[in-house]
């Protein structure tokens, strides 16, 4: 593999970066001086986060990346390897619901297939094609976008819609299957430098639900910015939000 030196800047990869949470994840990490690439799929939208995070001063640059396709992925890890050598940093951030409304007795198969492919292979596939450029940092750090409707603890809990969503039985048993997939990551890479979390942005006004959400996509981004910058004695394989830990 070729050694690249020139690149001293801490580096990111966050994926679904064109809007919402992702974006403003770039543009907080961009904010510490990091060197940023925008994982999105679409051409047009990526270049235009990209020139928006760049007027803002970012050092951003586009990553073409389909979290659901094998040769996309493929690319994106080539391409990072050329464009910036390193990577320091993974953020597991693109993520669909499927569409509502998601009744369990109601759910298509191609429903499910479709928020698993994406929410859950998708971040295996890209984590796994990413590693070897990760193992490569001093800190690497991996955090994954969860939501606190994964949590069977509060789910079962009968709480109320804002805190455990609308029923859904694609979406939210894909963040429980994704939380079950990050603490399998943190035990294999245990005795490792790099720390893999989850993060929960709360319930944020994004596209994801029809702009719903009460919190900022800046607000959201928070969790996932501190869970990139832990130091080396940070937690790894945990489940967080703003007030803190996440019930399982
Ligand atoms: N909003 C909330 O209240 C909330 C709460 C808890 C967790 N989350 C999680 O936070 C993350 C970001 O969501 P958001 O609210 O910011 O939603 P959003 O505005 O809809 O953004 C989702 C991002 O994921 C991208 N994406 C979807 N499928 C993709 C694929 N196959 N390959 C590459 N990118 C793909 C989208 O790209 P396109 O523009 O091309 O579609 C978009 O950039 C998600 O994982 C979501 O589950 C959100």
């Amino acid at each position: 593999m070729t050694e690249h030196t020139s690149n001293e800047k801490t580096t990111a990869l966050i994926t679904g970066a064109n809007k919402g949470i992702g974006y403003e994840i770039a543009a907080g990490l961009g904010a510490l001086g990091w060197r940023v690439g925008v994982g999105a799929r679409d051409d047009g939208r990526r270049e235009a986060a990209v020139e928006k995070l760049q007027a803002a001063g970012v050092d951003a640059f586009g990553v073409p990346l389909d979290v659901t396709d094998d040769d996309s992925v493929a690319a994106a890890a080539r391409l990072i390897e050329e464009q910036a050598g390193r990577l320091d940093v993974l953020v597991n951030n693109a993520g669909v619901t499927g569409g509502m409304p998601q009744e369990p007795t109601l759910v298509s198969p191609d429903q499910l297939r479709t928020v698993v492919e994406t929410n859950v292979i998708g971040v295996i596939r890209v984590t796994n094609a990413l590693l070897p450029l990760l193992r490569r940092s001093a800190s690497p750090r991996i955090v994954n976008m969860s939501s606190s409707v994964g949590s069977l603890a509060r789910q079962s809990a009968a709480a109320d819609e804002l805190t455990v969503g609308p029923i859904s039985v694609a979406y939210s048993p894909s963040k429980t299957f994704l939380n079950a997939v990050t603490v399998q990551y943190a035990r294999e890479l245990h005795g490792t430098n790099v720390l893999i979390n989850l993060a929960c942005p709360g319930f944020v006004a994004t596209d994801l639900n029809g702009f719903r959400g009460v919190r900022s996509p800046e607000q959201g981004a928070a969790i996932a910015i501190r869970l990139a910058t832990l130091p080396d004695d940070g937690p790894t394989g945990g489940y967080f939000e703003d007030a803190g830990v996440i019930p399982w």
